[in-house]
């Protein structure tokens, strides 16, 4: 029976590891190589990650904080999406520059525009310093004592090597706390905005679209990364040039077919591929649907009103975005863990993994794992859903929270100095305008209703904040609670600024939201927190030795570790995908797509007349594919997530096909189980992307800068 179980074990893992997963560390990939080779690269590791000579990687950079970007020519032009730019682009825009609206575009580099608190970040080395990070550290200490024993080895090493290098030194987890790897990165400060299509082309299909295909949107948008004359970071100065890389990527003007090998290189965030099945049951069974029901009925709140007012519209498109995204992300993780019968595959492999800890006492550390992993999710679950629905429920109710900026200056009393005073209240009267210019009250008192309502018929009384327990009549609560408290009119919230007393306090200390807001924040720190920290602590722990003992069980299997915001390469093929029965998605969309969902009247889907023209005239230039039409953006079975966005999309040459930007909401479930079959990430098209430059802006000289390959 163990036998069997084993042999049924290692099917599993190797149809789990099957091409397409992972998230692999760059300097490792020469144990990927053959398998990339074989599946139709062309070059080697070594040309994709090398410190002994440029290779692909001194094109690829951290932009930001949170996306990918890559570096195309030898006067430091960098590619990211439209969405990893946009904070930018908005920074920049105003009614008399609208760019988020018309676009823009540096005619030349006097032109381009200083992006103060931008950066971007190139990995220069890597080291594994797993030895020296456990030095002395084991398995059976305490954690606590582990953990302290770690953080002064790390301290010290970082102290070592910062001595001899100018660059970035840090440290970071992998597997889960059984490896280090040390980072060497290059940090640079002076980065300029070069140009962006308008929104209607870099964000084609908006939300509607989101984690959906099939996909038209073009997004993308350029930067520029400024050194010093010696070719190191600076803080912006007029007499910063252009950064020669060590390398910049090529672009093909080739496309990519059906089946052909393609990789993505870049930051992807934060996935969770070894989580116990109990994990990943609540996750998908328990946490998202609730997320997805009360983000859901928020969403059709605002699209309601935004429906019946232009204005209310454009107020409520940056919140119907943020809470849309995760929205239909994690209705795709469940649906996508359900149909893969994720939680019983893994419950399969535990029950192996199960065998294997009994057939050696050796393996003493790991034979409770997986009844305490259980028994500590359980734990954990009433806290986790009292954590959703504070946050997906309490907090998007608007006046709670902004209300919760003046929680701080509640707590002043007379004596607080009048230089903090007059500090706060600035800062205040910026969040106060921030804040009212995209609020519409009557969607926020039928948000309030609902999600009370929500709350009170889910959540019992030790589960919701105390503010709760008193309400009696949901309807009422909000009338009075609009009507009193101070944060529903402007007209209040600026007489209150503008002639703020310390004797004032005593009404603010009064204001029902404020309240409300009070009662959730220790909610929070009483209740929820106390009882989730300990338990996530130990799940950190258990963790890291469920990890350990896998590798242990399997080790012919190559793993790849979770990912950590960490330079990695993933490799798959160009290819559609079966979502469903009778269901079979092409590979590629193209500007006839775009032309199809063309509907003046709904903004995400208006068409340029520029574009137009182009589309009637064929007007395609070199930028068309071989069967005649414009592409417009294509899926691969890449293994991706977010801060992947921005990653350049790769063929067997190491040349440029495209700007990773999104998935199939299908294939969302990736975060936690990579299943090739309807896992997809989605690509906008490079030769889109130049000929969005070239033939609709008149941008040809930044293509001009490029190496073109055709
Ligand atoms: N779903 C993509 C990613 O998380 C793209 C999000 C931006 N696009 C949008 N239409 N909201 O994160
Ligand atoms: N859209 C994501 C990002 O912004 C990418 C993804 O989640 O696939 O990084």
């Amino acid at each position: 029976m163990k036998k069997l179980h084993l042999l049924i074990v290692f099917l599993i893992s190797s149809i789990m590891a099957f091409a397409g997963e992972g998230m692999w560390i760059p300097m490792l990939l020469q144990y990927n190589e053959k398998e990339m080779q074989e599946m139709g690269m062309r070059i080697t590791a070594d040309d994709i990650y090398s410190i002994n000579h440029s290779s692909l990687k001194d094109a690829i950079v951290l932009f930001g904080g949170g996306c990918t970007g890559e570096i195309v020519s030898d006067y430091g032009l960098l590619l990211t999406n439209h969405h990893c730019g946009y904070d930018w682009i908005q920074k920049h825009s105003s009614v008399e520059h609208d760019y988020l609206t018309n676009g823009f575009w540096a005619m030349d580099r006097s032109q381009e525009l200083p992006c103060p608190g931008l950066t971007v970040t190139i990995l220069r080395e890597m080291r594994d310093v797993t030895e020296k990070v456990t030095f002395n550290v084991n398995d059976d200490m305490e954690e606590k004592e582990r953990q302290q024993l770690i953080d002064e080895n790390m301290k010290k090493l970082i102290a070592e090597v910062e001595k001899t290098t100018d660059y970035k030194v840090s440290i970071k987890p992998y597997f889960l706390g059984n490896e280090y790897y040390l980072l060497l990165n290059e940090v640079f400060t002076d980065v300029r905005l070069v140009g962006c299509p308008p929104s209607n082309i870099g964000k084609f299909g908006g939300d509607t679209d989101n984690w959906v295909w099939p996909r038209h949107t073009g997004d993308f948008s350029v930067f520029r990364v400024y050194a010093d004359k010696d070719g190191h970071p600076a803080t912006y100065s007029a007499d910063n040039v252009p950064y020669k890389p060590a390398k910049h990527l090529d672009v093909s003007l080739k496309g990519a077919d059906e089946g052909d090998f393609a990789f993505v290189f870049g930051y992807p965030a934060r996935t969770s591929e070894y989580l116990p099945a109990v994990a990943v049951d609540q996750e998908a069974n328990v946490i998202d649907p609730i997320a997805v029901r009360l983000r859901g009925e928020i969403l059709d709140i605002y699209n309601q009103y935004q429906e019946q007012d232009r204005k209310v519209r454009i107020q409520y498109a940056s919140k119907h975005a943020g809470l849309g995204n995760g929205w239909k992300k994690w209705m795709g993780v469940t649906e996508g863990i359900n149909h893969f019968h994720g939680v019983e595959k893994k419950r399969f492999y535990e029950e192996s993994f199960q065998d294997w800890c009994y057939q050696s006492r050796q393996r003493y550390l790991y034979i409770n794992l997986l009844k305490q992993f259980d028994e500590k999710y359980k734990a954990l679950e009433p806290y986790k859903v009292a954590y959703t629905y504070l946050t997906n429920a309490g907090l998007n109710i608007e006046i709670f929270d902004f209300a919760g900026n003046f929680n701080k200056l509640s707590k002043f009393t007379a004596d607080t100095p009048s230089e903090e005073v007059e500090q706060t209240i600035a800062s205040l009267k910026k969040a106060s305008a921030a804040f009212f210019k995209d609020y519409y009250q009557p969607i926020d008192e039928e948000v309030a209703k609902t999600m009370l309502r929500e709350y009170l018929e889910h959540q019992s009384a030790d589960f919701r904040p105390s503010f709760l327990n008193e309400i009696k009549d949901v309807d009422a609560y909000v009338e009075i609670l609009f009507k009193k408290s101070m944060f529903a009119s402007e007209e209040k919230v600026n007489d209150f600024l503008d002639n703020f007393k310390p004797k004032h306090l005593k009404k603010l200390q009064k204001d029902p939201a404020l309240l409300a807001y009070q009662s959730m924040i220790d909610f929070y720190l009483d209740v929820v927190n106390p009882k989730m920290k300990p338990i996530n602590d130990d799940l950190a722990r258990m963790q890291r030795l469920y990890m350990k003992g896998q590798m242990l069980m399997e080790p012919e299997k190559r793993f790849s570790p979770d990912a950590n915001f960490t330079l990695r390469v993933t490799y798959g093929k160009v290819e559609g995908f079966k979502p469903q029965d009778g269901k079979n998605y092409r590979h590629f969309t193209t500007l006839e797509g775009i032309m199809e969902k063309e509907n003046p009247d709904i903004y995400d889907y208006v068409v340029e007349p520029r574009l137009k023209e182009l589309y009637n005239n064929k007007d395609y230039g070199r930028y068309a594919d071989k069967d005649g039409t414009m592409h417009v953006a294509f899926t691969a079975s890449v293994h991706t997530t977010g801060g992947n966005s921005g990653s350049p999309i790769l063929n067997a040459d190491g040349q440029l096909l495209g700007l990773n930007f999104d998935r199939c909401w299908e294939g969302t479930m990736s975060d936690l189980i990579y299943d090739p079959d309807i896992c997809r990430n989605i690509s906008v098209d490079i030769r889109y992307v130049l000929f969005i430059m070239d033939k609709f802006a008149g941008a040809k000289h930044l293509v001009d800068e490029m190496t073109i390959v055709e």
